[in-house]
Parts: C-alpha cells; sequence; structure tokens
C-alpha cells in the first residue's frame, strides 16, 4: 500500500491518498461567510496540485460561530451558489471535495458575546463566554444540521465534523470546559453525538461522515489517547465512518511544554484511534516529507494522510511527491511538460 493507492469508503473514492486539512484563510472581505474568488483560487489550484481529498476549511454554522467575522460559513442558502462553483472546479481535475463545519463556542473572537458549554473563558485574553441554555443545545444541533444539508446541496462529496482544536463540540467532551448540570453535562459527548447523528441523517447512505478530534490536550490537566479513544467510540456508534485525527487547542499550553516539534507527532494517536475502533484514520501534522508521509499508509498507521503547511507553500506537493516516490499520476495536461516522468 503506497500514498498513490486508490481509496474507497462507501461511496467516496478518492484517486490517492494525499488529503489538504481544512485551513482558515480568514478572506471573507465582505464578512458574509460566502467564499470569493481567494477561496477559488485557493482550492481550485491544489485540485490542480494532484491532492486527492480537499477539504475546505472550518466552516460555521451561525455568524457567531465563527472564529473572526472573515470565516466561512453555511447559515444561509445563498452562499450555496459560490461554493457550488469552486467544487465543480475541483471535480474536473479529479480531486473530490469536503467541508469541515463547526463552531467556534467560547473561541468566537469577534462574537460580542461568544457562547459555550460553560461561562469559562479560553485564557484572559478572551472574553467569558454565556453558558448555552439547554434548549439553545437542542437549537445549536439543528444549526449544525442545516449547515450539513446546504453543504450536500452545494455538492460536497464528504462532511468533516469539526469535533477539535477546543471549538464547540470539544468543549462539550473535554471534562474541563464542560460543568454544566443539564443532560449535556452529564453525559459529556451527548451534544457531539446529537451533531453526528443530524448530519449523518442528511447526507446520502452511501457518504462517509468524517469527524476531527484532538486526540490529546496540552493543558495541565487534560486528557489522553485513552480518552479520545473512549468518545471517539461513542461519536461512531452515532456514525462516524472516518476520524481525523490531530491534537490541541483547548488552552493554552502547559508544563508539558511545546508540542509538534517532531515530524509525525500526531501519528501515534491516528495509529491509537485506528486499532482500538478499527476504523479508517486520517494523520496530520509535520508530515509533508513524502517518504515520511508514503511510509504511514505503508505501515497502516493510517490510511489517508494530511498535508496542511506543506501544501500552503507548495499547491503542487502531490505532484512533486509523486516525482520523488516515482509513481506514475495523472498530470493535468496543460502541465504534463512540467513533470515528464510522471505523467501517465
Ligand atoms: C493557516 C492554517 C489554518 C488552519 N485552519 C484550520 C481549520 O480551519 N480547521 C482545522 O481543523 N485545522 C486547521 N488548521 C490545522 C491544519 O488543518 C493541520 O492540522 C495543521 O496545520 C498540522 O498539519 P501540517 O503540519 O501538515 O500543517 C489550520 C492550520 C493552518 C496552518
Amino acid at each position: 500500500m503506497n500514498l498513490f493507492d486508490p481509496f474507497q469508503l462507501k461511496g467516496l473514492k478518492l484517486k490517492n491518498r494525499v488529503v489538504m486539512p481544512p485551513m482558515c484563510q480568514y478572506s471573507v472581505t465582505k464578512k458574509d461567510g460566502i467564499p470569493n474568488d481567494w477561496h477559488y483560487v485557493h482550492y481550485v489550484s491544489r485540485a490542480i496540485g494532484g491532492a486527492g481529498l480537499i477539504i475546505f476549511e472550518m466552516t460555521d454554522v451561525e455568524p457567531d460561530g465563527r472564529i473572526t467575522d472573515y470565516d466561512l460559513g453555511l447559515w444561509s442558502d445563498e452562499a450555496i451558489p459560490a461554493f457550488q462553483r469552486i467544487i465543480e472546479a475541483c471535480h474536473n481535475y479529479g480531486a473530490k471535495v469536503g467541508i469541515q463545519i463547526g463552531h467556534a463556542g467560547r473561541k468566537a473572537q469577534d462574537a460580542p458575546t461568544p457562547v459555550a458549554p460553560s461561562p469559562i473563558p479560553f485564557n484572559h485574553d478572551f472574553k467569558t463566554p454565556r453558558e448555552l441554555t439547554t434548549d439553545e443545545v437542542k437549537e445549536m444541533v439543528e444549526k449544525f444540521r442545516m449547515s450539513v444539508r446546504r453543504a450536500v446541496k452545494a455538492g460536497f462529496d464528504v462532511i468533516e465534523i469539526h469535533g477539535a482544536h477546543g471549538y464547540l463540540i470539544h468543549q462539550f467532551h473535554s471534562p474541563l470546559t464542560n460543568k454544566r448540570h443539564d443532560e449535556y453535562g452529564k453525559d459529556l459527548t451527548k451534544f457531539g453525538r446529537e451533531v453526528v447523528e443530524a448530519a449523518k441523517s442528511e447526507v446520502p447512505a452511501d457518504m462517509p461522515l468524517i469527524m476531527r478530534i484532538s486526540a490529546a490536550e496540552y493543558v495541565d490537566g487534560g486528557y489522553g489517547g485513552d480518552y479520545a479513544v473512549e468518545f471517539s467510540k461513542e461519536y461512531q456508534k452515532a456514525g462516524i465512518d472516518l476520524f481525523h485525527v490531530s491534537t490541541g487547542g483547548e488552552g493554552p499550553i502547559g508544563s508539558g511544554g511545546q508540542p509538534g516539534v517532531h515530524a509525525g507527532y500526531q501519528v501515534p494517536l491516528a495509529r491509537q484511534i485506528k486499532q482500538a475502533l478499527h476504523i479508517p484514520v486520517i494523520a496530520v501534522g509535520k508530515l509533508d516529507d513524502p517518504i515520511l508521509a508514503n511510509s504511514i499508509i505503508g505501515n497502516e498507521d493510517a490510511d489517508l494522510v494530511a498535508v496542511g503547511r506543506g501544501m500552503l507553500r507548495n499547491p503542487y506537493w502531490t505532484l512533486e511527491a509523486a516525482v520523488q516516490l516515482k509513481k506514475q499520476i495523472d498530470i493535468p495536461v496543460q502541465y504534463e511538460r512540467g513533470f515528464p516522468r510522471i505523467s501517465k
């Protein structure tokens, strides 16, 4: 098995195992949540560059769920055509396209009053969030549902629920940020499960559902891989078919020190989730050396490999990886002369 073998999960067929992970561009200058020419060029370039799956950046279910007012949103049908246009263009170059649906919760920096499971600020520089009422939590599930419905209408091939990096779903399942006394506090994964179930009921039966998780927290007293296995099992039962395994983002880094120093630093957690749940996973985090990325697939640590910052530097990362790994792949005809040795 290698990076350029195709991958299939339910009806999702990828031409290779390279994923562009979600990366916020903070580029919606009109602050209306609708993608513009920047997003078109950004995503379509990576499709031309050969990525098998492109996952759109965190796209929020309501305006006050954005990290900043410059983020994408799917709270209105008005946004659908602009997403559709980019998806269709990416499809022309053989890429499949996903979208990360989320809510920033207490990390919504531009919201006048951010909302969260409990009124605990991220740190001194952040606003203290307002605790969602039980009814508002239920309404929030419906907001996720509607955004997923719009994403499916726009033509996305797969949906990723953002359960990582200290955003709303993570805030609910983390014991450090959920101090509620209602049903959503007694059962920490209840909110996330309801979001997953709502999303599942909106996507076609053969469309897999992805969830991004932080499989370890870096704040003092934060959870580790074993707790991540526990809550991921709950989400798997609720309908998740594939986990995208990241870490952190929940608060100021604790006494354990700066994580992410080494190449592949999150791979052991991806492997742990894969082995414990018998479920496919995407590994991510400093995997932009093609030989390393290829070994993650070959050693069966993960099923897919995401390359983020590597693709910010080089939209053609996948084509260059094929050169280095001596793989023959389809090259857009316009660029064949740039890649004579790998063009099929
Ligand atoms: C500019 C930028 C924006 C990001 N935005 C998101 C995001 O919207 N959602 C998310 O889950 N992760 C986001 N991330 C994290 C990346 O998806 C990825 O997990 C991280 O960069 C580690 O992978 P890498 O070492 O290949 O860059 C972002 C990272 C960068 C550099």
